[in-house]
């Protein structure tokens, strides 16, 4: 029989939503009763019913506040500023709430700080679904915390509690933060989704399970060398085949065409600043890519 977590402190959760239904189940399972869950549709209502079996379920958020010493605000980013304005009111001193966005810091929540609260920001460098399947990547992800001075020991207590790993981050800092993180995972899907469409276009059956291999070896390379893992004819200096390239995408969608331009003007200015190419054919491949 496995021992069972040690007592933490209780939690509330407002907004069921893909990671508040998570991470509530995570603090849960690392000895933090949760005490009330907040829903608002009928989908958070069955996320609470799934990962968070028998929490009392409310409607008002406030209820939620008055409920437990910490608070999580997992609510879209757009909602946040209303949702901590409103909760203000309910909200008393000594109590910590901790919302999940990446791109906001502590200002966002002023309005609970006014009211005597703490603040804490704490986002998960991770994509969550809102199901169990989540959980286990929470271990060992990491958090991005900025917290007020107070709570600062407790916010890395919350981030150990899911399984996380702190990453300290000024409030200054964190819009720069958010957006590498969607740069890299985001626009990722749009660029391997563009290969995939060309490779289809070519009549490969499954661009997936061509693309898989050569994918899984340059993200592992990149992430161990940075800029020197790259190959490639720009990285060669190959003009021509470059615009060989460029022929055949803009005579199959216009803006994969655009894409491949505006990354390999990028890389060939790095691929420059590495020494990879020289000045001269830097000078040559952007004239080429740029060229409208
Ligand atoms: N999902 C991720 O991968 C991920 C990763 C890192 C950080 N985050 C952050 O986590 C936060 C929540 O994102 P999410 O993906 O979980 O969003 P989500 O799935 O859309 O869930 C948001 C929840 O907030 C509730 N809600 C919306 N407006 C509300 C309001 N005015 N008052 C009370 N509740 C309200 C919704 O309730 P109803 O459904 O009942 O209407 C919904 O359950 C965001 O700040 C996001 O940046 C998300």
């Amino acid at each position: 029989m496995s021992a069972p977590a040690p007592a933490r402190e209780p939690l509330g959760v407002v907004g069921a939503g893909r990671l508040g239904a998570v991470l509530g189940a995570a603090w849960r399972a690392a000895g933090h009763p949760i005490t009330a869950v907040s829903v608002r549709s009928a989908a958070a209502r069955d996320r609470a019913a799934l990962l968070l079996p028998g929490v009392p379920v409310v409607a008002d958020p406030a209820d939620v506040v008055r409920a437990a010493g910490i608070v999580l605000l997992a609510v879209p980013d757009d909602a946040l500023p209303s949702v901590a304005r409103t909760l203000a009111a309910p909200a008393r001193p000594g109590q910590v709430f901790v919302h999940p966005s990446g791109a906001s810091g502590l200002a966002v929540l002023a309005p609970l700080a006014t009211a005597g609260a703490a603040r804490v920001a704490l986002h998960p460098a991770m994509t969550f679904t809102g199901t169990p399947a989540d959980l286990p990547r929470l271990a060992g992800c990491p958090v991005a915390v900025t917290a007020d001075e107070a709570v600062g020991s407790l916010a890395e207590r919350l981030v150990s509690d899911l399984g996380g790993r702190p990453v300290r981050l000024a409030e200054e800092q964190r819009v720069a933060y958010h957006a590498a993180l969607c740069h890299a995972a985001n626009h990722l899907v749009t660029l391997v989704a563009q290969a995939q469409d060309v490779l289809a276009a070519t009549g490969i059956e499954d661009p997936s399970v061509l693309l898989r291999p050569l994918l899984e070896a340059v993200l592992a390379n990149t992430l161990r060398l940075g800029d020197q893992a790259l190959t490639g004819p720009v990285s060669r200096g190959d003009t021509g085949t470059v615009r060989g390239h460029l022929a055949a995408l803009d005579a199959i969608d216009g803006e994969v065409g655009r894409t491949y331009r505006d990354l390999a003007a990028a890389t060939a200015r790095r691929a420059g600043r590495m020494g990879r190419i020289t000045a001269e054919q830097v000078a040559e491949l952007t004239e080429l890519v740029l060229r409208r």
